[in-house]
């Protein structure tokens, strides 16, 4: 019997993308970061997936409410965001994000806001971070279209590891553009 659709790289990957801005909620202009960070991850996954793709404004409950819906209703084992997380006052994104977390993982700030200041010397103002809901991995990145390729090219590499152990389905990328890296 040939298994291969029922195999763990059938399961069809649910992911994420939520877009954080008052001023594209309102319509005000065209959201560009969600659009960013689905042509990303068309041009990395190979592995089967479908987003979910939410734009919606700096509201902390709402923010806070969509996380949880897209992990723990939806089913992703993936949600990015963008926007928000810099320090203007109604910049909530990080604190709604930590509010649903049950693991921070720091190091993709870090690294992310390592890359970014050779780009930009404001790179160290974005606040973004990731984390672990259930069987899903939260990342949260710069409102910037430009900075949500270069962000996620600095942690890309480790995501399907991660989402292999919190018990996601198995993420394959391009090795031409992320070589997943899978010691475990
Ligand atoms: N990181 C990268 N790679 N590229 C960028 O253009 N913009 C910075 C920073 N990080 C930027 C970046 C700026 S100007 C701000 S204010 C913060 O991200 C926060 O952006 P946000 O509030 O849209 O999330």
């Amino acid at each position: 019997m040939d298994n291969s659709s029922t195999g763990p790289s059938a399961v069809v990957a649910r992911i994420g993308i939520v877009s954080v801005s008052d001023r594209a909620a309102r319509g005000e202009y065209e959201d560009r970061g969600g659009p960013a960070v689905k042509a990303y991850l068309t041009e990395v996954l190979t592995s089967p997936w479908e987003a979910d793709a939410r734009v919606i404004p700096d509201e902390e409950e709402l923010i806070q409410a969509t996380l949880v819906e897209l992990v723990d209703t939806v089913g992703c084992c993936l949600v990015i965001a963008t926007g928000g997380t810099g320090p203007a006052p109604r910049d909530v994104t990080p604190e709604a994000t930590a509010a649903v977390l049950e693991k921070e993982l720091a190091g993709f700030g870090e690294a992310m806001r390592a890359v970014s200041r050779p780009h930009v010397p404001t790179a160290i103002l974005s606040r973004q971070t990731a984390g672990v809901r259930g069987s899903a991995l939260i990342i949260t990145l710069p409102g910037s279209p430009k900075a949500v390729a270069e962000c996620l090219d600095a942690v890309f590499a480790a995501v399907p590891d991660c989402v292999d152990l919190i018990g996601g389905p198995r993420l394959e990328t391009d090795p031409d553009r992320v070589e997943a890296y899978r010691p475990h």
